[in-house]
Order: C-alpha cells, then structure tokens, then sequence
C-alpha cells in the first residue's frame, strides 16, 4: 500500500528474467556467422559497433530518400524524449496534477499512438505516404505546442491524443517506406543505423530537454492583467515542438528531392479525342509479300472510280520523319535492335502518321488505306518478339491517342509460300527464319479472331485478280451501310 509503484518495477524485473531464461536455453554456438560468409564467430567489440553506424552513414549519404527517413524519425525521437522527460515534471508543477498526472498523459498520448498505427492503412489510401510521414510530423508538433501552452491536465491531455495519433503515423509510414525504399542488401545497415540513431538521440533527448528546463528557468508574465506561466518546463517543451518541425521540414525537403527521381509506371493513357471522323480508315495487314502493295493499289483505284477521296499511306513511314525512321529500322545494316527500342521506333512512326497525316484526312471526309498499323506491332513485336500484346497495345494506343481503323483487310497466305514470292529481298525482317514469320502468321489469326467487328480475314492466295475480287467485297460491305 505503500509503495504500489513497487509491484510493476518487480513486474519489471521478472521480464528480464524471463529474457534470460530464454537467451539461457539457445545454441548461439551452432549458428554459422553470415558475416563475411566466414564460419568463425566475430568477437564482440566496441569498433565492430562503430565500423557498422559508418557503414550505416555512408549508405545515407548516398541515399536521399532513406536519409530523409532517417533524420525525420531520428529528430521526431527527440521530440518524443522531450515529452517522456519533461513530462512528470510538467503535469506536477505547470499543470498541478500531482504525481498521478504524468500517468494520464501517458495513456492519452498512448491511445492517440494506437489509433494512428491503426488508422494509417486508411490514411495512405487518401494521402500519399510522404506526405503523409510529414504531414503527421507538423500534427504532432502543432498537437506538442498546444498541449505544452495548456494550464490543466485535462487540457493536456486533450491534446496528447492527437499529439499520439501524428507520432503514431509517423513511425509507421516512416518505417514502411524505409522497408520500401531499402533493397534486401542494405535493409540490415540501414535498421541499425535507424535504431542506433534513434536510441542515442532519445538518451541525449531525456538528458538534454530537463537540463534546458533547469537553464531557462520559471518566469511568469502579466498580460492584461492575467498571469501566463512560462515555466522552465513549459518552454522547453516548446524547443521540443521546434526539433519536430525541423524534422518534419528536413524530411519535406529531402523527400521532394526524391519525388523527381522516383520511378512510377507510365500512365500511357490515351486522351480519346473527340473527332468530326467522318472519313474511313482501312488497314491492311499480312505476312511479307502477302501482296498488300498491289492490293491496296487496286482498292485505291477501285475507290476512286467510285468516287471516293483515298489517301494511301504506309507504316512505317508516310512521313518524311516516319521514312528517316522506316530505313533505320528495315535495313539490314542496322543489325540486331533491342525489341524494345524496335516497338518504340514503329509507335514513334505511327505516333507521327496518326496526327500529321491520318487524322486530318479523316476529318476531311477521305478514306484512308493504310499498309500496315497497330497490328502490325501486336503480332511482330508483341507475339514474334514477345513482348507481350497487352504492352504493345497500351503503348500504340497512347501514340495513336486511340485511334483504331473501322476495318482490317487481313491478307492470309501460308508465310513459306508468300516468302518465295518475293525472293532476294532481305530487310531486317525477311531475314529472321520461317519460325518468326509462322508465329506472326498465327498471330494475325489469332487477333483476328478476337476481333471479329474490325477484321475481314481474305484468302490471299490466287492471282492478284481473284484476291482483288474477294477485297472489293469487304470493302463493299462496308461502304454498304452509307451507299445511297
Ligand atoms: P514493309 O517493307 O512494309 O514490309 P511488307 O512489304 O511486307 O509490308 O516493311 C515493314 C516491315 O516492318 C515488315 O517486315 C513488318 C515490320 N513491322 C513491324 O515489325 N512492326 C510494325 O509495327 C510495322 C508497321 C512493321
């Protein structure tokens, strides 16, 4: 009855022993030691320690985004010592609380920590997580100026809630992005650093805030007639509340550095223009020497002699930029092209055809043949090449900003025969073996048939005359609807 305080210290010290006990049962022995990759046990020794907290500092130095956490939690420790030091001295003499004051602060300050470790998975979904980590950082230091300006302990404690609520934040989105930004290699130096750091700032923190609240003494003031107590406490728990701006700001700083250099995935989203689109834009797509060329010039000749408008134009190319473009990625002096640089090569073509060429005829009313499009790249680069349709058509889709032809003559020929027809030709892709050119070939089958709205599959076989009959046809069918 005494002492009550009595019982948790010895609470206290039956945890330690259980920590013994436990420690007291391993093999630390047995373990091979990781560092090194060496089976010997490093000896224990205090440059060890140091030779670590450098290795720590270095790998700071070089990383912003970590080193911006780092400082940030570091500092916000300091804040939290000023409180767990200052604290019982506040509640007794400032707030006149008694000796159960600090108690009520602490369980305040406590709750308000555990709604925020669990509120943040809310939180990050409505602020992005740095902004989060400092903006947490001001609440708790704007929440430590009200509750250190506060006369009475119910007051205080008021605001040690939301004071909790912003540390609480803090340490958890601090320590999710250091886990994010960190790879496996560093993640080791990187937690100690923080640790060590951390407990060090907190142990000079509890020396350091009673020592200034000794140096800056208790003052009052008169204003207007009341009595302010400015007590040494008070004041530096107000240094305290700085410390945590000042990090919040330092972590705000070097955070937005990072921002620039941060890697997100490319939106790539197409801004689907609204277009008077009152042309009519026709692909044709197939193998090598499938016969596109003379096809689409009879289809022109066909179209005009029914009086239609046609422009015809091809990928890549069409465009003097598209033609610089069309003999560096043909030729085959050029040699092996990253598949990537060689998707990006046919969607800057494209990109350029669709807007200087494409487009415009469209919104003047005029059909547009096209050799080759989009397609194209589905089945060269996305299957042959493998780089996957889903890419290959969010990013020709982002260059074409959305535009699809309204129908795609697929001229089908079998690729061995359609390569014999054009013998001694030998670009960059009627070189590659009869593998790619089978792969494309069933490719083009395959898009098609998920396609049916916008593909007209045509057997491509037969002489140019008997092929030309079955093009009319679809070209028909789709000038159909608007004939007179
Ligand atoms: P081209 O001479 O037009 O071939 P073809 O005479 O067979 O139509 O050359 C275009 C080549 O570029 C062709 O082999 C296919 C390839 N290509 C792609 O790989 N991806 C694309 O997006 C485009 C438009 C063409």
């Amino acid at each position: 009855d005494l002492h009550p305080e009595f019982l948790a210290l010895w609470l206290d010290a039956v945890t330690f022993l259980f920590s013994a006990r436990m420690i007291w049962g391993l093999d630390l022995k047995q373990e091979p030691s990781t560092r090194g990759g060496s089976r010997t046990m490093p000896k224990f020794s205090f440059n060890l320690l140091i030779g670590d907290i450098r290795d720590g500092y270095r790998f700071l130095r070089e990383q912003p985004v970590v080193r911006a956490m780092t400082v940030g939690i570091v500092m916000a420790f300091a804040g939290v010592g000023a409180v767990i030091s200052l604290g019982p001295i506040f509640a007794r003499y400032s707030l006149h609380a008694g000796s159960a004051g600090f108690g009520y602060l602490v369980i305040a300050f406590g709750l308000g920590m555990g709604a925020g470790m669990a509120t943040s998975n809310f939180f990050v979904r409505i602020v992005e997580k740095d902004r989060l980590f400092y903006g947490a950082m001001f609440g708790a230091a704007l929440s430590l100026f009200l509750f250190a300006a506060m006369p009475a302990i119910t007051w205080a404690a008021f605001f040690a809630v939301p004071m909790g609520i912003g540390v609480g934040l803090t340490w958890v989105t601090g320590y999710t992005m250091l886990q994010e930004n960190v790879t496996d290699e560093f993640r080791g130096r990187t937690f100690a650093t923080l640790t060590i750091s951390a407990r060090m700032t907190l142990f000079l923190a509890l020396v350091v805030f009673p020592a200034l609240a000794v140096i800056i003494g208790d003052h009052t003031v008169t204003v207007a007639g009341e009595t302010l107590d400015l007590s040494g406490s008070r004041l530096a728990l107000y240094v305290g509340g700085l410390v945590v701006i000042l990090a919040g700001m330092l972590s705000k700083g070097g955070l937005k550095k990072s921002r620039l250099t941060r890697l997100r995935p490319l939106a790539l989203v197409p801004k689907f223009r609204k277009m008077e689109r009152s042309g009519i834009f026709i692909v044709f797509e197939g193998v090598e020497g499938a016969g596109k060329g003379t096809q689409i010039e009879l289809a022109r000749q066909y179209l005009a002699s029914k009086g239609r408008d046609v422009v015809v134009t091809r990928e890549p190319g069409g465009t003097g930029f598209g033609d610089r473009l069309r003999d560096a990625i043909l030729d085959a002096a050029t040699g092996k092209v990253d598949p990537r640089a060689e998707a990006l090569v046919f969607a800057a073509s494209r990109a350029h055809l669709v807007s200087t060429v494409i487009r415009p005829a469209l919104a003047e009313g005029k059909v547009v043949l096209c050799d080759r499009f989009v397609d194209s790249s589905i089945a060269y680069q996305g299957v042959a090449r493998g780089l996957g349709e889903q890419d290959i058509l969010t990013l020709n889709a982002w260059a074409t900003q959305g535009l699809f032809p309204d129908l795609v003559i697929l001229l089908q020929v079998d690729p061995e025969e359609s390569l014999a027809r054009e013998p001694g030709r030998s670009d960059r892709f009627e070189s590659e073996d009869l593998t790619f050119h089978n792969k494309v070939s069933e490719a083009y089958l395959k898009i098609a048939e998920e396609h049916p709205e916008r593909f007209q599959v045509i057997d491509a076989s037969g002489t140019r005359d008997e092929v030309q009959v079955r093009v009319r046809e679809a070209l028909d069918r789709i000038f159909e609807p608007s004939e007179p």
